[in-house]
């Protein structure tokens, strides 16, 4: 595919080179997000980062790798504060906002929405979540950090056993990573979920088209035994139509230490797109995991800054200048990737 001046609205965007291509610019981006060198490769650049719905690490992640490629951001969050409120059409704010920016981040409750503004944008535009439908960044990281752990473990993404838990019907990052997952040969995809919340029929039929198994199942400890990587997800409340209807579903699949050391190998990663409910009527992720050294939910929010800073790069043609625009920073720097 073609990166320079792209929309990124839906990861079937991507074939499998391009899903590489990209990790290995995001492989580049690590001494930067570390913090070891600082680069003026998008100086002068401006994101717009349009958020009209809760996040914050996506759009934290996205602003932060904006800033360490050297361009600056400008934010609007909420229909509250934006003339959306005043009845403003997708199609104006678009033609005005896009005037403002080189670059622009948006999510947004309505499935489709994020694609609508992007036609009538005269900039380029990411999907940072549009609904129920896609997530296209969050499935990149997903893949780029399974990548990681898989490689950490001496395997590959081939022919990888996961298992999908929660809310699959309303989890956009599921959508995306599913379809995104596709794109590489002989999976085994285990679709953890309560009946009335199952995947979408038709990514379960794209996954088999494309050749790979997908099982079914609203059973965790059976469906969690066999498997590489658990990925647990969090009830989507704000899609049902109340929190009683949602109440129906709460707490239904909970992972802590001792599921985990009863039922899983002891090498299963376990990942969770994140925000985890922690309180104690879902606890989907038990916080007494989080010393497990398998535990990668912090591993994959570091990774999406590498992804979202290779994004930026490619979409405005910046590869090669992050580098040549580089030199070492020269204040203390504390943080550092696992
Ligand atoms: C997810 C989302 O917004 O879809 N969060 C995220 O971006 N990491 C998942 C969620 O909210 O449950």
């Amino acid at each position: 595919m073609k990166f320079a001046g792209s929309h990124i609205l839906s990861v079937s965007q991507f074939e499998r080179a391009d899903v590489e291509h990209v990790f290995s610019v995001a492989d580049r981006m690590r001494p930067f997000a570390e913090r070891e060198r600082m680069t003026k490769a998008l100086d002068g650049a401006i994101l717009g980062s349009m958020f009209f719905e809760p996040s914050t690490r996506t759009r934290v992640s996205f602003g932060s790798a904006f800033n360490l490629l050297g361009g600056e951001v400008r934010e609007t969050t909420g229909f509250e504060h934006s003339a959306i409120a005043k009845g403003e059409s997708l199609y104006d704010t678009a033609r005005v906002l896009s005037g403002y920016s080189d670059v622009i981040v948006m999510r947004h409750p309505e499935s489709g929405s994020v694609a609508e503004f992007a036609a009538a944008s005269r900039v380029p535009v990411i999907n940072g979540g549009d609904g129920s439908n896609e997530h296209p960044s969050q499935a990149l990281l997903d893949l780029y950090t399974i990548r990681k752990e898989r490689e950490h473990q001496g395997g590959e993404v081939d022919g990888l056993r996961i298992a999908l838990v929660g809310d699959l019907r309303y989890g956009r990052t599921v959508h995306s990573l599913c379809q995104l997952l596709a794109v590489y040969e002989g999976l085994h995809i285990l679709l953890v979920s309560p009946v009335e919340l199952r995947m979408p029929e038709s990514i379960i039929e794209y996954l088999r088209e494309r050749g790979h198994t997908v099982l079914e199942s609203d059973q965790l400890e059976a469906s969690i035994k066999q498997v590489d990587i658990v990925y647990s997800t969090r009830l989507q409340e704000e899609r049902f139509a109340s929190s009683q209807e949602a109440d129906l579903y709460r707490g239904r699949f909970r992972l802590n230490q001792s599921v985990y050391t009863e039922h899983c190998q002891p090498n299963t990663v376990i990942m969770h797109p994140l925000p985890r409910d922690s309180r104690a009527n879902a606890r989907e992720l038990d916080v007494d995991l989080n010393d497990n050294p398998n535990l990668a939910i912090f591993r994959q929010t570091d990774n999406g800054v590498l992804v979202r800073m290779a994004l930026f790069a490619l979409i405005l043609d910046v590869v090669d200048l992050v580098d040549t625009e580089s030199r070492p920073v020269q204040w203390f720097t504390a943080r550092r990737f696992k």
